[in-house]
């Protein structure tokens, strides 16, 4: 009774949400989320979701058990669908050859050969995983060694959507990107995924191109979005020796139609579990090809952001009087951004971690992500506070830092919290996030990024 059946293996960040899209927007077709962890896939069939993102619950609903299933049962999924999304991991290597650098594409092979064992029928994989420009040639090379004969199109599908905003993203994406070989076949199997799309996505955004330059375009699109991070933070070492404001300066720069003003906002640092990965593995491929100075140029975008996570930190420290020993200095956020659950590659790890180096005691707060900051900092729980509560966590601290842009810290009750801390009270905010020239007035001093700070001495 439907009219395709897809599967989706990986039912991680951008699986799930991507899949419960699909199955809500086209009721036509079974969509089949699998995965080897058992956990999430019970997480995905509770209220409970086993990520947070803003209106998730509602779409998962509108379509679970209608049309929409999780399972760990990844054999019967290949075997019953025509379409298979592959939205594994894909991290950083830690080992070997390229350590550090180049994709560890374990997973990806594992479930290339999965779907090979288990296809008695053709089947259109679609890379979802963000992978190396050209690893469609591997898939493909691993899929036809077959003598079984049945045909398989590889096709590159990179996902743009950001956390926090998954669920609008994926209703209203900027595009959708479809690469394929052009082939009969394979133009013949990105009509197939274009028609998925075309269900809500106006056919002017679909954007189909050849599988290298969709591969390749994801990488790019993530490494010019932490480039301009880089450059504006840059820019806020600048502007704290100038007297420049560094939110003045982004305001200006962006209102030239030519530069655009999103994604010019200063900050403690870029996280996240994808701009650092993907970059990494840009550079690798620049330099697997010879191509040193690109390899260079990309590079750097990474360096500066090590440079503005360490500049904080150190700034904290030397302001503090430099000393922090045994002072509670309070962390308002963990999250890599607001409106998610998610710690990987934030900041405030590194940052946390260097504060307590120093032994401070370090107070955390975060409205989601408490129980993962509790596993990145597994082993300091000695000189570690979690509480939920903002104002638990600031009483008795010498200073607070923003590492997460949370509206509700906007609203807190700031009189409340001077009070209730140590005096001089000193105010580091990671995200510009706060009102800095209340604070100043309320009597913490305050030090913005890329602003002079505001000192009571
Ligand atoms: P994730 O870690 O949240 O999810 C990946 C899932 O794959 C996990 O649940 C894991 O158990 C599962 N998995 C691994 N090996 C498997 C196997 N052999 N069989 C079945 N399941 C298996 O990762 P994610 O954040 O969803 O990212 C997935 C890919 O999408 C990555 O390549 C990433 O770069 C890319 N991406 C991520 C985002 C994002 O916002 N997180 C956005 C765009 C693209
Ligand atoms: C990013 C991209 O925006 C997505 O298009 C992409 O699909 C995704 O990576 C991926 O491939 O994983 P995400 O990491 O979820 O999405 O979040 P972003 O909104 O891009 O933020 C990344 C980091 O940059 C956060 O730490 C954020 O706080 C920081 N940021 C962002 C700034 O410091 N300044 C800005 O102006 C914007």
């Amino acid at each position: 009774m439907f009219s395709k059946r897809i599967a989706c293996i990986g039912a991680g960040y951008v699986g799930g949400p991507t899949m419960a899209v699909i199955a809500m927007k086209c009721p036509q077709y079974k969509v089949n989320v699998v995965d080897i962890s058992e956990a999430r896939i019970r997480a995905w069939q509770t209220e409970n979701l086993p990520i947070y993102e803003p209106g998730l619950l509602d779409v998962v609903k509108a379509a679970r058990g209608r049309n929409l299933f999780f399972s760990i049962d990844i054999r019967a999924a290949i075997r019953e669908s025509e379409i298979i999304f592959v939205s594994v991991n894909t991290p950083t290597k830690t080992f070997g050859e390229g350590a550090g650098k180049a994709a560890d594409l374990q997973y990806w092979e594992k479930v290339a050969r999965e779907i090979l064992h288990e296809s008695t029928s053709a089947k259109i994989v679609i890379e979802k995983s963000t992978l190396p420009v050209k690893t469609a040639q591997t898939m493909e090379n691993i899929l036809n060694a077959n003598g079984k004969k049945v045909p398989f199109e590889v096709i590159s599908n990179p996902e743009f959507l950001a956390e926090g905003t998954a669920v609008k993203d994926l209703l209203e994406p900027d595009r959708v990107l479809i690469g394929s070989r052009e082939t009969p076949t394979g133009l013949k199997a990105r009509q197939e995924v274009v028609d998925i799309y075309a269900n809500w996505v106006p056919l002017e955004r679909i954007l189909t191109s050849n599988v290298w330059s969709a591969e390749l375009s994801k990488l790019v699109a993530n490494a010019f979005l932490a480039q301009r991070i880089s450059s504006i933070n840059s820019i806020s070492a600048l502007c704290e020796k100038t007297d420049a404001s560094v939110l003045e300066v982004s305001r200006a720069v962006g209102m030239d139609s030519r530069i655009g003003s999103r994604f010019l906002n200063a900050s403690v640092g870029f996280g996240g579990s994808c701009f650092k990965k993907d970059i990494l593995n840009l550079v690798y491929i620049c330099e697997y090809y010879g191509l040193e100075e690109p390899a260079r140029y990309w590079e750097s975008v990474l360096r500066m952001n090590e440079y503005q996570e360490s500049r904080f930190v150190r700034k904290m420290i030397r302001e503090m009087f430099n000393t922090i020993v045994g002072k509670r200095i309070a962390l308002f956020g963990f999250a890599f951004k607001a409106d998610t659950s998610d710690t990987r590659e934030s900041p405030a790890i590194y940052i946390a971690r260097k504060l307590m180096e120093e032994k401070a005691c370090v107070a955390i707060t975060d409205p989601k992500a408490l129980e993962n900051a509790r596993i990145d900092l597994a082993g300091c729980e000695e000189n570690l506070d979690l509480v939920e509560d903002p104002y638990e966590a600031a009483r008795g601290a010498h200073g607070i830092a923003v590492m997460t842009e949370w509206a509700l810290y906007r609203s807190l009750d700031w009189e409340k919290i001077y009070k209730s801390m140590e005096k001089p009270a000193f105010l580091f905010d990671g995200r510009n996030l706060l009102d800095h020239e209340r604070l100043f007035e309320i009597g913490f001093n305050v030090y913005p990024l890329g602003k002079s700070p505001l000192k009571h001495f």
